[in-house]
Parts: C-alpha cells; structure tokens; sequence
C-alpha cells in the first residue's frame, strides 16, 4: 500500500488561508438535516484547518477532529480555543481510526479519503463501517476519473485506480485515488446510498481553466 501524506498546511497562511476557513455549501445542508435527526457525535475526518468541526461545534455537536497532519490538528485546535469550544483531538492515519466501534452518529470527510490508493481505500471504508452506528450517516467526496488529474500523463500511476499529485503546493507527491460509479457501489456495498451526484468545481490558475470532478456520496449504515 502506498504511504499516506498529511497535507502541507505550512504552506497555507494568509491570504490563501480563507477558502479552508470557510464551510463548503453542502455542510450547510448536512448540519441541518443531522440537527433534525438529533444526532450528537461528530467526526471531522481530515479536518484539515477546522472549518467543518467549528460549525459542527457551534451548533452543540460532540465533536471529534481527526487528521494524519500535526499542523492540521494544532490550528484547528487553536482556533477551537478562540471560539471557546472544547473538542476531542486525535492524529493518525485514516486506515486505522483511533475510536470505538459505533462511537459516531455522523462522519464528515470532504476531500480527505481519496489520499491512498485502492488497497488502503478498502480498509478506510471497512473503518468508517466499523465507527458508525447504526443508522449513522457519513458523507464522502471522492475524486472522479472525469478529472483534468486522473488524465495527467506524467503523474506516476500507483495502481489502476491511484495516481501520484506531481504540481508544487500543498499536495506534492500526495496520492489521489479516483472513482467511478461503478467502484463507488462496489466499495461502499455494505452500506446503505442516500445519494450519489458528481459536481464539476470550475477554477483559473495562471490564466488556465480547470475543471475539477468529485463525486458527493452520502451513505447510511
Ligand atoms: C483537502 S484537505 C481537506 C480538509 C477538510 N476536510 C476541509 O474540507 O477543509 C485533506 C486533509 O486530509 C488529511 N489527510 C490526508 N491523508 C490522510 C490520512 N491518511 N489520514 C488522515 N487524514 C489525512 C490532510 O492532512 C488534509 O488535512
């Protein structure tokens, strides 16, 4: 199985800090539609900088954060202090989650569980089974193989499904497993599907559109 790299928040300050300190559309939705269930225990599963857990936190979640980098983990909990909430704070690698089975009613992970390839994405769903409740709900952004990245030539192939991220930035050398429909059914088989759409994220980076495709899944145990 190929390694796992935490992001490199180090290089994320400032300016370019913002779009990760502000909750992405669809945790809006979630929060609400959790809120409504009354569910209670939160993981923010590849925190990154907090924004997921500072939102969840706010409105009464027990939150967890959880995250392979230390640099993640310590800004989000610095910001946590700021806002004067108290969360439960782990490092580790997502292949083996530091819980107790059915220790949570819902799980966040936003552009997280795509960094390792097939192998290592098998065991991250059999540790999301094995944490949730019954009833629990996770949501998941995975990479889709529509992407400008999953058809870059000169980025290494680790298998089938995995490539290496080859740009400078925070990603450098990190591995992106993409999906399809197809594998995505296959790999979360044991769950229930609520949804699943793909989204098309359009940015421009020195003059050049890219075009960005990530399946948004939300599963139920
Ligand atoms: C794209 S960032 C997303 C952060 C956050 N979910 C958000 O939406 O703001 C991906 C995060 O996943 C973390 N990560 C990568 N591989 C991981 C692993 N094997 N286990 C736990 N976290 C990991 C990175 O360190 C990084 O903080």
């Amino acid at each position: 199985m190929v390694e796992s790299k935490g992001w490199n928040w180090n290089v994320v300050k400032n300016n370019n800090e913002n779009i990760w300190k502000t909750p992405s559309i669809e945790s809006y939705y979630l929060l609400n539609r959790w809120k409504e269930q009354k569910k209670k225990n939160f993981l923010d599963l590849g925190c990154g900088l907090g924004r997921h857990s500072i939102l969840f936190g706010k409105n009464n979640f027990n939150v967890s954060c959880f995250d392979i980098s230390n640099e993640a983990i310590t800004r989000t909990k610095e910001w946590a202090e700021e806002e004067k909430l108290k969360f439960d704070y782990k490092v580790g690698n997502m292949i083996e989650l530091p819980y107790q089975n059915e220790k949570f009613d819902c799980i966040y992970c936003r552009n997280v569980i795509s960094h390792t390839d097939t192998e290592g994405m098998k065991q991250v769903v059999q540790e999301l089974y094995r944490v949730m409740r019954n009833n629990g709900e996770c949501y998941i952004t995975l990479g889709s193989k529509d992407t400008w990245g999953f058809k870059q030539t000169d980025w290494p192939l680790i298998d089938e499904n995995t490539k290496l991220r080859m740009e400078e930035g925070p990603e450098y050398k990190i591995p992106h497993f993409y999906a399809d429909y197809k594998l995505i059914k296959e790999l979360f088989k044991d769950f229930e599907f609520i949804n699943i759409y793909q989204v098309i994220d359009y940015y421009e980076e020195k003059e050049k559109i890219f075009d960005s495709y990530h399946y948004h899944i939300l599963i139920k145990k």
